[in-house]
């Protein structure tokens, strides 16, 4: 018997880890996953080493992440509730799809992660792991064990010896989620949506009072609805949202302080820095306001909340999700070309836009007298139609 734990390295998951060993008296194998949280992951193998752990592991993901998950969610110009990207929820199912090939390689039997009972990840770790390999049994140690408590579990770690950092001795710190997309922050006295997040949260984005004075311009060329270029520099997708997430951090772009519904019942405040996606998202939609077709982009557009709560309530691996992904990559074929942007003080804003498979007509809109397909007198029959019953409507109301 074997468990592969999701491990981060940090005070909760080598907790689990102890007590997974406790608890179930097998081999228990860790997973960190590279997602680009900036953090240095190789201590980690140290860490596990302490616990008696020979099989560690520590896997690069950026640029699978990147390409697989969040460029597939770009498409769709994703938002969850109208404002949040999505950047903690994108990254479960990638975790869950190694976690399984992970047990399914060594022939374990189980997987295990260290979110707690009350949020979305737990949902979205399991339904991944059920839509991948049913006979693959998840354990939830915040769910099972009797700890129940911040204090408790620092007497856990005390009884078995785990080092704990001083800074994590007194309240709980803010659960803080980060990865090449964002870093969330949620917990402490973010809880209480009338409190004013203090400045010290925010890691990757400056305050956009102190931002440069002057505008930076940065062009980005898609290719198929995807970003592949940065100021004409083709870019692997995991290098281009870090070089956007540096651009944008340092302009105070993509900063959201949000108070959203979670799908297990409860309301929760959150705090969000998504510096490159928020730029992405912008100039995604201006290479589309160019290359897509009206109902084709409103379509897209009434579907994406749909989309974006599948995702937030972690049916990645569903069918569902996979039917609008469909629909959504199928709308991308001609969205190609380069979008200039203005990052200024929070902002990033489309200035300019070209496309070899443009759909935009100067012809067909000009001012000026021109035009072979456009006749004036059709657009007066075309509203005669359209008011019709408008004015029938008018009339029935006057009586
Ligand atoms: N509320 C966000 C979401 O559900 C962020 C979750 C952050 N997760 C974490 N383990 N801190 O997607
Ligand atoms: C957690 O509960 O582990 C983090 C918050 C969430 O998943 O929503």
């Amino acid at each position: 018997e074997k468990i592969v734990l999701a491990y981060s390295g940090g005070l909760d998951t080598s907790i689990i880890l102890k007590w997974l060993q406790e608890t179930y008296g097998c081999e228990v194998v860790t997973f960190t996953a590279d997602l680009g949280q900036g953090e240095e992951l190789e201590p980690a193998r140290a860490k596990a080493a302490i616990f008696g752990v020979k099989d560690v592991r520590i896997v690069d993901l950026r640029e699978e992440f990147v390409r697989d998950f969040v460029f597939p969610m770009l498409r769709a110009n994703t938002v969850y509730e109208g404002q949040y990207l999505l950047g903690s929820s994108i990254a479960r199912p990638l975790i869950a799809k190694h976690l399984v090939a992970i047990a399914r390689e060594i022939g374990a039997d189980a997987v295990a992660h260290g979110a707690t009972g009350k949020g979305n990840d737990q949902i979205r770790f399991e339904l991944a792991v059920d839509a991948l390999d049913p006979s693959i049994k998840v354990i939830a140690p915040w769910r099972q064990w009797n700890i129940r408590s911040r204090t408790q579990l620092l007497e856990y770690a005390e009884k078995h010896r785990i080092p704990v950092p001083s800074d994590k001795r007194g309240e709980a710190p803010f659960s803080i989620d980060a990865n090449l997309l964002h870093t969330s922050t949620e917990g402490k006295i973010l809880e209480n949506p009338a409190e004013v997040a203090p400045d010290h949260i925010y890691r990757r984005t400056v305050d956009p009072v102190d931002a440069p004075d002057a505008p930076e311009i940065v062009t980005i060329g898609f290719e198929s609805g995807d970003p592949v270029a940065v100021n004409g520099k083709a870019m692997t997708p995991a290098a281009l949202l870090t070089a956007l997430n540096e651009l944008g951090g340092r302009h105070g772009i993509g900063r959201l302080d949000l108070v959203e519904n979670r799908f297990i019942g409860m309301k929760s405040r959150g705090v969000y820095e998504t510096p490159g996606g928020t730029i992405l998202l912008a100039a995604h939609r201006g290479i589309e306001s160019i290359t897509l077709d009206r109902a084709a982009a409103h379509l897209k557009d009434e579907i994406m909340p749909r989309y974006a709560e599948m995702i937030y309530n972690g049916f990645w691996f569903a069918p569902e999700r996979e039917m609008l992904q469909a629909l959504i990559d199928r709308s991308q074929v001609f969205v190609s070309g380069e979008v200039a942007m203005r990052l200024y003080k929070g902002s990033a804003s489309v200035i300019s836009r070209t496309s070899p498979s443009s759909l935009y007509s100067s012809d067909l809109v000009s001012f000026e007298e021109s035009s072979i397909a456009y006749d004036h007198h059709d657009a007066e029959g075309f509203i005669r139609l359209n008011g019709l019953r408008l004015k029938s409507w008018a009339v029935r109301n006057r009586r």
